[in-house]
This record gives structure tokens, sequence and C-alpha cells, in this order.
């Protein structure tokens, strides 16, 4: 168990007391931006609802992922109807507050509707081609990058080669996925076309298993010629398993070797394994969070830091943590401004490390390390 003293005294040691006392003189994005990196947050109709929480992003976020709105489930209710509505509205957002927007997914196994599972193995195949070419086609042109496939490996489901299962799984096979990137280029070859994984972050059987079956799917994808620019990490750190960050970061610059940009695209904290005391848990949090950027935003091809929500009222752990704990006082707080919006530790933690990638950038003889290399 870390104690409270220590993790208070980390805190102190990065800066971070001092930090949060002070009013903010620039955003993250900015700070982001100076450092060679594109800051910003997955976002939901939450923003549009709580007109504070809006504004939070307009200062903070240079970047917003399409949260729910655009998932095949929240989209598609029935076979007819697109509720292109929310995403819409949040793509108006972006053009108004001028941020670029990530398209959040386009392909995923795991948030099929009840109607498209039950569809035959051809249906299912008519169904993927047209709805690429539906919601790439409304959008193109708008999107900094597509998350075309999220999440192509879940070796819990059992299937050979580790792969997750779903309708396009089943209907397609592997070949889903490059099938899926060659058709969004087509649509939209001004958007950086984006793999995307959870779990490469944590040294879990799950981390362990997945880390080499996605860049071993990298490397089919290249040596087919499919149009792959990024891979996204997604980061949603678990500091009560164990992780080796400098580990993470080498295998990130291998994608950078491998020409490809590398986004730390859903990036939250668990605090389920840190005490009570919310202060003690702050400090934790964005103590782990400062290890793993330390290490992350070294890698040059790491080209962006996306939060997954902005603040700890709206985060996905919330409705999890509720189900489980009901009636509990304690909530999770995995993220960088708290309940009414103020910013935490965490906030300022990612401050640091963008600063710290900029003087990477200033100081001669501290150059970048080229994991790559
Ligand atoms: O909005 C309804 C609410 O009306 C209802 O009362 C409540 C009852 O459970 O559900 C609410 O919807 C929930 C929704 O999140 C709210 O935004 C859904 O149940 C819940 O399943 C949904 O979870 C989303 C999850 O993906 C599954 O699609 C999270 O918001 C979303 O943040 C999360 O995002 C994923 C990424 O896409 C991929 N990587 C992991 C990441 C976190 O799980």
């Amino acid at each position: 168990m870390i104690s409270r003293r220590a993790l208070l005294a980390a805190s102190a040691g990065l800066g971070l007391a001092r930090a949060r006392a002070q009013p903010l003189d620039a955003s993250l994005g900015a700070d982001a931006q100076s450092a060679g990196l594109l800051f910003g947050a997955s976002i939901g109709r939450e923003a549009f609802d709580d007109p504070a929480y809006g504004d939070l992003y307009r200062r903070e976020a240079a970047v917003v992922t399409t949260d729910v709105a655009l998932k095949f489930d929240w989209l598609r209710p029935s076979p007819e109807r697109f509720e292109f509505g929310p995403a819409d509205a949040i793509f108006e957002f972006a053009r108004a507050a001028r941020k670029k927007v990530r398209g959040h997914t386009l392909i995923w196994n795991d948030n099929a509707p009840a109607w498209l599972k039950a569809l035959s193995l051809r249906e299912i195949e008519r169904t993927f081609d047209a709805h690429i070419e539906r919601v790439v086609e409304r959008y193109a042109g708008r999107v900094h990058s597509w998350d075309v496939v999220n999440e192509p490996f879940w070796p819990m489901d059992g299937k050979p080669g580790g792969w997750r299962d779903g309708p396009w799984f089943a209907a397609m096979g592997p070949a889903y996925v490059e099938r899926a990137f060659r058709r969004v280029a087509a649509i939209d070859p001004a958007a950086k076309l984006t793999l995307n994984e959870a779990q490469c972050d944590n040294d879990r059987d799950w981390g362990r298993q997945i880390r080499p079956l996605l860049a071993g799917l990298v490397d089919r994808l290249q040596q087919a010629g499919a149009p792959l620019q990024a891979v996204g990490l997604q980061s949603h750190l678990q500091p009560q398993w164990p992780a080796d960050y400098a580990a993470f970061a080498a295998y990130a610059a291998g994608f950078g070797a491998r020409g490809l940009e590398v986004y730390i695209s859903e990036f939250d904290v668990n605090d389920q394994s840190f005490p009570d005391d919310v202060a003690v848990r702050d400090a934790a949090v964005a103590a782990v969070a400062g290890r793993f950027l330390r290490e992350a935003l070294a890698v040059p091809a790491v080209k962006m830091v996306v939060c997954w929500q902005l603040g700890d009222g709206y985060s996905w752990y919330r409705g999890i943590w509720r189900r489980a704990h009901p009636g509990a006082a304690r909530n999770p707080r995995p993220l960088p401004f708290d309940d009414a919006l103020r910013e935490k530790p965490l906030r300022s933690a990612l401050g640091q490390a963008f600063a710290m990638r900029r003087a990477s950038f200033e100081k001669p003889g501290f150059a970048l390390k080229n994991h790559a290399g």
C-alpha cells in the first residue's frame, strides 16, 4: 500500500501542489501544440447540456473524439434509421470552435444491435459496406482521423488468432479489417485512418497477448498495401495491474518505425486501487499519469493525447462504479477536472508532460528518445 505521505510528496515533487494553486493561464491544447502534439477529449451531449462543460472543451481541447455518437448501436437503432443528430451536433460544435474531430468508430464487433446480429452473413457484409459508405460520405473532409476499426483483438472470446468475435468477424473473418480501411480511404482520402486498440499499456495477460497481435496485424496490413496512417493506443491506464511504461513507449515507437503516427487515444486513469481520501487519490492518479506520459511523449511518433471525456462526472467509469457500488460515497476520479470542473493534479501532470516534451525540442543535447532508431 502506498502511504498518504509518499503520494503527497510525489505530487509536490512534480510541482503539482504549486500548479494547482495558480490560475490557468494557458490551455492544455495550446501547451500540447507547442510540443508538437494535439490534445483533446472525447465529447458527447453532456458538453451541450452543461454549458460550463462545453466551455471547458472550448478552452482546453484542440481535438474532440465522438464518444458514443458514431457507434453503430447508437447510430443505427433499426436497419433503416440513421440517428445522425448527436454526431452532427459534435461536428457543428467543432466547426464553430475550430476543433479537429476524430471519428470513433466505424467498425467494432462489440456494439452490435440485435437487429444486426439477426441478419444473414451475406446481409451483414452488405450492411458493413453500406454503413461505411453512408457515414464516411456524410463527414468526409471534416475528419482529422477515423478510428476505422476499434479493438480488433479480444483473446478472451476464444477465437483463433485472438480476434474479437462479433457480426463483422463472423461474416468476413479477419479480412473485414483491410476491407474497412480500403473502403474508407476511397471516400475520405484526407483523413488519417487509424487502427484503435485497448489494453496495450498493461502487463496483465490481456496486454501481453494483445500487443503482439496488434503489431502482427499492422505488419500484414502494410504488406498488403492497405491505407493505414495511425495506430491508436487507448491507454485507459489500470494501475491496479502491472505495467512497464518504458516498454510501452518502445512498443509505440515500433509503429513509428513502420512510418505510422501513434495516438494516445482514450486516456484516463483507473483509481480503484488508490485510497478513498480524495487528495491522496488525485495525487496518485497524477503520479501514474506523469510516469506514463514521460515515457510515451518521448516517442516522436506519438502525435496526440485524447482524454476519455474531461470531467470526472462524465467518465464512463461512473456508470460502471454506481452499478457495482450503489449508494457508495466514493466515486471514480480518472480525469483532469473534478465534478465541479475544477482542475485536478492530473491536469498539471498533463501540462508538465507537454512542457517536458517541448523542452526536448528546444534544448540541444536533450533530444527526444528515438526508440524507433
Ligand atoms: O445514456 C444511457 C442512459 O439513458 C441510461 O439510463 C443508462 C443505463 O445504463 O445507459 C446510458 O447509456 C450508457 C452510455 O455509455 C452513456 O454514455 C450505456 O449504457 C453504456 O453502455 C455506454 O457505454 C459507453 C461504452 O463505450 C460502450 O459503448 C461509454 O459511454 C463510452 O465512453 C465507452 O467508450 C469505449 C470506447 O468506445 C472504446 N474503448 C473503451 C471505451 C470505454 O469503455
